[in-house]
């Protein structure tokens, strides 16, 4: 069976760093997949070779059918691939608005409009927002537009890094419900994540990584349950 993303034996180095030593994992088309990790497990690593913006040393990456392990970024997002990047990374000195429209440059200009359009029905605090500089928005709302932004591409595999970091409880929440319903539009995700609570809860399969090779993986059912996983991952409550 091929899946929608086909990851086999990734290796990542960082001159001698190996960052990813090794891994394989797949997502199914209309899947929400949890990668969970410690601080340098390298999380954002695989990310950010997903989407191109990192080659890796040797392995292979298979979306939809198309070899994407050393495809430039511009045309994995053309593909389908879009990235809401650790930390947020909006352009501060440029307007909500503005931004969206940087995330739709693979789009024809003619179809922006109505792309900001369906990401401000997702977002509406973004649509209140849109003639705000970006840097002067909160965390959240920051959060709000780097997601935005990834949809803006019409993306068929949703890749998050880090949605919840550095957000209040209620704020976290708010993004969690609406991945909820992105997730309904028929959009694959593939979500790393620190707080591993949530994701699971979110997510229907996870993989743990550990400095560099995965660990564990299962449904997140039995990842949530595992005492061996709570113990690591999921503190108490
Ligand atoms: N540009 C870089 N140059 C050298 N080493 C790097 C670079 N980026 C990451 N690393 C190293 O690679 C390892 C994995 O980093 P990565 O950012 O992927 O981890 P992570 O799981 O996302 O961690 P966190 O939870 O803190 O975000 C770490 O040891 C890190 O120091
Ligand atoms: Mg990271």
């Amino acid at each position: 069976m091929t899946h929608l993303l086909e990851v086999e034996d990734l290796q990542v180095n960082y001159g001698h760093i190996r960052a990813l030593k090794g891994i394989s994992l797949h997502v199914a088309s209309g899947e929400v997949v949890a990668i969970l990790g410690a601080n340098g497990a390298g999380k954002t690593t695989l990310m950010r070779t997903l989407s191109g913006l990192i080659k890796p040393a040797a392995g292979k990456v298979t979306f939809d059918g198309h070899d994407t392990t050393r495809m430039g970024a511009d045309r994995i997002v053309r593909l389908g691939i879009a990235q809401s990047p650790e930390g947020r990374r909006v352009f501060g000195t440029l307007t909500v608005e503005e931004n969206l429209h940087m995330g739709g440059f693979t789009r024809p200009p003619a179809e922006i409009a109505a792309s900001c359009a369906h990401v401000y029905q997702i977002f509406p605090r973004l649509h209140e927002r849109r003639a705000q500089l970006a840097g002067t928005l909160s965390g959240g709302e920051q959060q709000m537009l780097a997601i935005g932004r990834a949809l803006v591409t019409k993306p068929r595999l949703l890749l998050l890094d880090e949605p919840s970091l550095g957000l209040a409880p209620i704020i976290v929440r708010n993004i969690f419900k609406v991945l909820s319903d992105v997730r309904k539009t028929d959009v694959t995700v593939l979500i790393v994540e620190q707080n591993a609570r949530m994701a699971l809860k979110f997510a229907d399969r996870g993989y743990v990584l550990e400095v560099g090779k995965l660990s564990h993986e299962g449904p997140a059912r039995e990842l949530l349950a595992s005492p061996e996983i709570q113990a690591a991952y999921l503190g108490r409550g």
